[in-house]
């Protein structure tokens, strides 16, 4: 069993029991006695299965189980403690089994909100306000069934629910070290680059266009989406000129994987201000790193990528030879992205299709027709690709894949989640049964170029409150917490730092660090054997934990934060700081 279903099922199981206990206990106090002993019977065995669920999880890593093993533990030992004694010799009148049987429940249900609202890490605050909602809860059914405890036990009930939540409301609310992010709003400063050898102005503005047959509105740049492709070969200096028309809430460029000096990464609030309509801001950068990239507005991205504010930069070593077309898959308004394109190809033609995945989900594709190789993945070389059939790839939100190829004298068609996008004449294959490529299996290996670590940090992938807004939300969080948050990750120049990502939620995040590309080292703890993988975007799976490394060789301050933009949006942002 995966660790995602062990998650799942850990959660459904937990989810049962208690549901299962403060049935019973209502049963119970309808002196309906059959059933309040069925349902304590299950309540107890989903209880105690999650003895098993929960070390398993553990073995996995202990930022999947830390809370279950710390609170829900001792909170399930308590439930099954009091509860169990009236399961194994049920009493004459059932009702007087309601309270233990309830107080399980309650035991159970706050452990479970510990996990659903608070998560990892496991803290003493948390552990204590769910001490105090059981007590309370207990003495207020106490009260209600008429039970009638004895005075010493409700005083000693009041006193240990009131020390409880006071200390845990105080731990809870006491700051985390509150993190002072500097805002390094950075003089533009591109004149160090050159004299610029491309000059583009973008336009950002409201717009009308196509998309598959139907007029939709937009957020276009220059009116068209996706924005003009951007091409450039190693040694150019670009100057794109980014004007705001009418988009109220702001854009920026965000050159998304290229690793531009800090003051032209187009973060607003961090490396640059939001340019407003009316405004303009010029990016100038040096193109020496070759490749398939795409840029973005970075101002509330979600909705702006979303509505269209993006497009295509591509870097070539040399002028291209062959077929070279790039493929943004983009869903605008539900509509998908490009139109199918159909071109002839003459057998014998190199053809390299760049592959772009634009939207913050997962896309699958498929080349069929043809045996292919992927030579890149997000603008890097691989090592050694060898050639692939019937495979299909999974791009990651914001990832591009590189796929290469000699026309053959029959159509080639390139499918996006089951659609044609793209084909050099008329076929028709089913690929959805297609084995999908690991990139960490593929490709011929090199040794990793550093032989130290100097610095190491967790980011441990989760849902939680996030009480520290004006409005409490339901947060994306990293460590528990949400922008703004989430302590900065300190480097200094020239250190070698690894990432270790745990995704403990239920949901994919797509990880994307700014300015750096990273080395993927290992995958659920099995190093990766094929080709070095130098990536700007990746799919952290639920269950997974990846671990990256990468040389602190640019810099400033940069995002670290989930590629799928609503949940960036919602709190799953960081920032990787050079002291
Ligand atoms: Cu393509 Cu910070 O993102
Ligand atoms: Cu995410």
């Amino acid at each position: 069993m995966s660790v995602a279903s062990l998650i799942a099922a850990d959660l459904l199981i937990a989810v049962l029991a208690a549901a299962g206990w403060l049935g019973g206990g209502a049963a119970a106090a309808a002196r309906r006695r059959r059933l309040a002993l069925g349902l304590a019977a299950g309540a107890l065995l989903g209880t105690l299965a999650r003895a098993v669920t929960v070390t398993v999880l553990a073995r996995a890593g202990w930022w999947f189980a830390a809370e279950k093993v710390l609170v829900a533990g001792p909170l399930s030992l308590a439930a099954v403690a009091v509860a169990g004694p009236r399961l194994v010799r049920p009493p004459g009148d059932i009702r007087s089994a309601a309270v233990p049987l309830l107080f399980a429940g309650y035991a159970e249900s706050a452990a479970l909100l510990v996990t659903v609202l608070h998560g990892y890490p496991a803290s003493a605050g948390a552990g204590l306000l769910a001490v105090a909602a059981v007590v309370g809860a207990t003495a207020v059914s106490w009260r209600l069934l008429d039970a009638r405890p004895s005075p010493t036990v409700s005083r000693t009930a009041v006193a240990v629910a009131v020390a409880a939540l006071v200390t845990g409301a105080g731990l809870v609310a006491t700051p985390a070290a509150a993190p002072a992010v500097p805002h390094a709003l950075a003089a533009q400063d591109g004149r160090a680059v050159g004299e610029p050898t491309r000059r583009v102005t973008l336009t950002a503005g409201t717009a009308t266009v196509r998309a598959a047959g139907r007029d939709v509105a937009a957020w276009a740049f220059n009116g068209q989406v996706p924005g003009p492709e951007l091409s450039a070969t190693v040694g150019d200096v670009l100057e794109v000129r980014l004007r705001n028309r009418d988009i109220a809430r702001g854009v920026t460029l965000h050159w998304h994987g290229y690793d531009v000096p800090n003051d032209q990464d187009g973060v607003p609030g961090v490396t640059q201000a939001a340019v407003l309509p009316g405004q303009e801001f010029v990016y100038r950068f040096r193109a020496d790193q070759a490749g398939t990239y795409w840029y973005h507005t970075h101002a509330v991205s979600d909705v702006g990528v979303r509505m269209g504010l993006y497009g295509v930069l591509v870097v070539r070593p040399a002028p291209a030879v062959g077929v070279d077309v790039t493929v943004p898959v983009h869903t605008l308004a539900g509509r998908p992205l490009p139109e199918a394109r159909t071109e002839p190809v003459a057998a014998g033609t190199p053809v390299r299709l760049r592959l772009i995945n634009t939207d913050s989900t997962t896309h699958r594709y498929a080349l069929a027709g043809t045996a292919f190789q992927v030579a890149a993945i997000d603008g890097a070389d691989l090592r050694g690709p060898t050639p692939l059939v019937e495979t299909a790839v999974l791009i990651p939100a914001g990832g591009r894949y590189d796929l290469v190829f000699t026309a053959p004298g029959t159509p080639v068609a390139l499918q996006v989640d089951g659609r044609v996008v793209y084909a050099t004449g008329p076929t028709s294959v089913a690929t959805g049964g297609w084995p999908v490529l690991d990139p960490l299996r593929y490709g011929a290996a090199a040794p990793v170029p550093w032989s130290r670590v100097d610095r190491e940090f967790t980011l441990v992938l989760d849902r939680g409150l996030d009480l520290h807004g004006l409005l409490p939300r339901y947060a994306h969080t990293v460590n528990g917490a949400a922008d703004p948050d989430i302590p900065p990750q300190l480097v200094r120049f020239g250190e070698v730092v690894t990432f270790t990502i745990v995704n403990r939620s239920l949901v994919v995040h797509p990880w994307h660090l700014h300015g750096h590309h990273v080395l993927v080292l290992s995958r659920d703890g099995r190093p990766a054997t094929g080709s070095p993988l130098w990536l700007d975007s990746f799919d952290v799976r639920p269950g997974e934990v990846w671990r990256v490394a990468f040389r602190a060789d640019n810099p400033g301050m940069w995002a670290n934060h989930c590629h799928n933009l609503a949940h960036a949006e919602a709190g799953m942002v960081l920032h990787l700081m050079y002291q």
